[in-house]
């Protein structure tokens, strides 16, 4: 029996940016919460820097590039501007995802087989720079058929749909969406691309599709940074009723 390689774990840091940018101020931070969850055994950090900057700024992307020991995964659409800013930056890795203002998160894979002529020569000039680049798709095979074709190293199956009918308990689609994505990784594979995977992952869905032997990272995000609240907030609640406790005690002895 051969051994399935090692899964790596990409942390996406970007709804951390999310919370300190509804203020406007410095936290939460993004770079100390990558950080962190380097520190908890995170393999890599993943991190989009949107047109619309609605979450990861540009400043936020050189820390997280000079500050965490671990590689740097940049999303980003292929645009001129985040080719540039790439290009600049020099993370690990890119991976190129389809991107609409008005979505609330990235709701679809990239159109390879439609826009394989406009992608290509962002893949070129990202691989000619020894930036490792990944394309974000739906597992379909002329999708995959052209992201081998396009010389692009790595694809990232997006797992939304499978996830989204898990948690709507539409389990016939769920079972049409897991298949697609068994076969996709397979097909991924015997085509010599590396596969991860991500989008909407929690705890149950992440054990389960870490039984695929063709995926070797998988990117979570918002599902961890909710699951970062619920469980470190009893934690800042004592330690915020310990501060106001230990300055009344304070104003108290001085009186
Ligand atoms: N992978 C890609 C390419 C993404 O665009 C996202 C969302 O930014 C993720 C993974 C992480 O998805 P989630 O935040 O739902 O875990």
């Amino acid at each position: 029996m051969s051994l399935a390689p090692p899964l790596r774990l990409g942390v996406n840091i970007d709804h951390v940016a999310t919370i300190r940018n509804a203020r406007g101020g410095k936290h939460p931070d993004p770079v100390r919460a990558a950080l962190i969850a380097i520190e908890a055994g995170a393999d890599g950090i993943t991190a989009h820097l949107r047109e619309d900057r609605r979450h990861i700024r540009d400043d936020d992307m050189a820390r997280l590039k000079s500050d965490i020991s671990r590689p740097l995964n940049f999303e980003m659409a292929a645009t001129p501007e985040m080719s540039r800013i790439a290009l600049m930056t020099r993370p690990n890795a890119v991976c190129l995802v389809p991107e609409r203002r008005q979505e609330v998160t990235t709701e679809g894979g990239l159109d390879v087989v439609g826009q394989h002529n406009e992608l290509a020569p962002f893949i070129s000039r990202l691989n000619d720079a020894g930036i490792r680049v990944s394309l974000f798709i739906a597992a379909d095979p002329r999708q995959i058929e052209w992201a081998a074709k396009l010389r692009a190293p790595v694809i990232e199956i997006h797992t939304g749909g499978w996830c989204d009918a898990i948690a709507d308990g539409n389990a016939a689609k769920a079972e049409t969406e897991w298949k697609r994505i068994v076969h996709g990784a397979a097909l991924a594979k015997s085509a010599g691309l590396e596969v991860h995977a991500g989008h909407g992952l929690d705890y149950a869905t992440a054990e389960t599709i870490a039984s695929l032997p063709q995926i070797v990272e998988l990117n979570i995000g918002h599902y961890l940074v909710g699951e970062a609240i619920e469980t470190g907030l009893a934690d800042a609640t004592r330690r915020m009723r310990a501060a106001m406790d230990r300055g009344r005690a304070k104003a108290a002895s001085a009186a």
